[in-house]
């Protein structure tokens, strides 16, 4: 089996890399001061990024092109104005791949880049680049953002967009000293029940809300053993990790139900692991016993549980599932003084409306409480990757950067839950001890404003 990627030595050493990529900007790297026993706190001035600058075509260079970055080329492919100029795999039949969809789709062939792990660098060097998206493997998302920053591009990452506390305030860092975006594209808070219930709670359904419980819950063992894809690579977290690592699919609409860095933020959390079976049970019971993947011992807890409370009092429970054979769950719940919504599958109680203490059907709040943007855009994204989420949230981001937008995702969405993963591991090796959360926006999100009901054409912010 190939070594999974994660296990192979990089060419350069990443810390020299980040270091260098900063420094070769004229960042001042020093300025800010660490505090505490785990380093969270970093003081110092938070510069604000601002919008986009409106253009007509946004020119987009694309770094790991396999199951989900050729899901997005497609959709770029399909999206006015966006402009797929360039694209980069270590494999060069997937740039190849990527190449004759272009061509299928009549636009112009993307310069191709596969010449090793870092050729990416090549590609963010061009001049004619507006954003570098990636969907590369968890721990090449940080470094390809904040060279593709550093070039003076925007950075566009599939999720998680940080594997460790010190490359999230790398990516805050180098996002404001450079006035370019790094957004993680988290497709799960553009889904049609999660904007249902978003639009449910700033209308006030649910009153005020205390408690919100999400989760990726996904069995992923036969993709995980596999020798494709993600098999190469996901599974080796497992080894060295035991935490939430996936954490941003479940917390993603949560945050923004709860204002999380625009009115309240993550103050602590706990976290506890069960032990680790499965993936030694499904090896154990589908390969022959000289298979090395026999063998492999994962550190990753099968199901993690992590407790998470916020300034404003609000609890949120987030689980990590993917060891055990299970139906798919993102838990989608959050609950008020005045009701509760579950999904997988989707449920309500709103008191006075629903029959006293029985779930109903969301179906009838549909026509009163569908968010706008579905329904503007649902035939548009119809075909597209996970039910049409993935189109509207690429669609979205090209439209933001077109229209001279902020995004809807902003660098402190994507180091704050992000963080969790780092946050998590810390707590579960510390016998669930409560750890503090960074306020990586330095006081910002005490003015900045709720995420609000908009449609296609309107702006996050205005
Ligand atoms: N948002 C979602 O719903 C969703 C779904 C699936 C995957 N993902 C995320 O997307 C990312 C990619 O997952 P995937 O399933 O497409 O995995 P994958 O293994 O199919 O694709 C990763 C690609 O990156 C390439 N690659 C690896 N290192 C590279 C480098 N240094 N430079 C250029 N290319 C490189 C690989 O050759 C491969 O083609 C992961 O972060 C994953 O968590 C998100």
């Amino acid at each position: 089996m190939q070594k999974p990627s994660s296990e192979r030595q990089p060419e350069v050493n990443r810390r020299d890399f980040l270091k260098g990529a900063a420094a070769s900007a004229g960042v001042a790297m020093g300025v800010m001061a660490i505090e505490g026993c785990s380093g969270l706190t970093r003081v110092g001035p938070a510069a604000t990024v601002p919008a986009f600058k409106p253009r007509e075509v946004v020119r987009i260079g694309f770094v790991g092109v396999g199951g989900m970055g050729t899901n997005h080329c497609n959709n770029l492919l399909k999206i006015e104005g966006a402009d797929l100029r360039a694209v980069c795999d270590i494999v060069p039949e997937k740039v190849a791949n990527v190449q004759k969809l272009a061509e299928q789709a009549g636009k112009p062939t993307p310069v191709g880049y596969s010449a090793g792990s870092w050729d990416f660098k090549r590609m963010c060097d061009r001049e004619d680049l507006d954003l570098v998206y990636t969907a590369t493997p968890w721990e090449w998302h940080t470094p390809v953002c904040i060279y593709a920053m550093k070039s003076g591009k925007h950075a566009a990452t599939e999720v998680p967009a940080a594997m460790t506390l010190e490359e999230c305030w790398q990516l805050v860092e180098t996002s404001e000293q450079t006035g370019r975006h790094a957004i993680m594209m988290e497709n799960c808070c553009y889904d049609r029940s999660e904007m249902m219930v978003l639009n449910m709670v700033r209308k006030g359904l649910f009153g005020t809300i205390v408690h919100a419980a999400g989760g990726y819950m996904h069995d992923l063992r036969e993709l995980k053993f596999s020798d494709a894809g993600e098999g190469l690579w996901r599974r080796a977290h497992g080894w060295k990790l035991d935490g939430n690592l996936y954490p941003t699919h479940g917390l993603g609409p949560l945050a923004w139900y709860t204002n999380i860095n625009r009115g309240d933020r993550f103050d602590f959390l706990v976290s506890m692991s069960s032990a680790a079976r499965g993936m030694q049970a499904y090896a154990a019971e589908h390969f022959p016993p000289e298979d090395p993947r026999r063998k492999e011992q994962s550190v990753l807890g099968d199901v993690n549980t992590t407790l998470m409370r916020t300034v404003n009092g609000v609890s949120i429970m987030l689980q990590h599932d993917t060891n055990l054979p299970r139906p798919y769950s993102r838990i989608n719940l959050v609950q008020g003084t005045k009701g509760i919504f579950r999904g997988f599958p989707d449920q309500i109680y709103i008191e006075g409306r629903s029959k006293q203490h029985e779930w109903e059907s969301p179906d009838t709040y549909g026509k009163d409480y569908a968010h706008p943007l579905w329904v503007t855009m649902q035939q548009k994204a119809e075909g597209a990757g996970h039910g049409g989420m993935d189109f509207i949230e690429d669609y979205r981001l090209v439209n933001a950067l077109r229209r001279g937008w902020y995004p809807d995702l902003d660098v402190y969405d994507a180091a704050t839950w992000s963080a969790v993963v780092d946050l998590s591991v810390k707590s579960v090796a510390g016998r669930s001890r409560p750890v503090d959360f960074p306020d990586f926006t330095r006081g910002k999100w005490k003015t900045a404003q709720p995420i609000p009901i908009f449609d296609a054409d309107q702006p996050c912010r205005v």
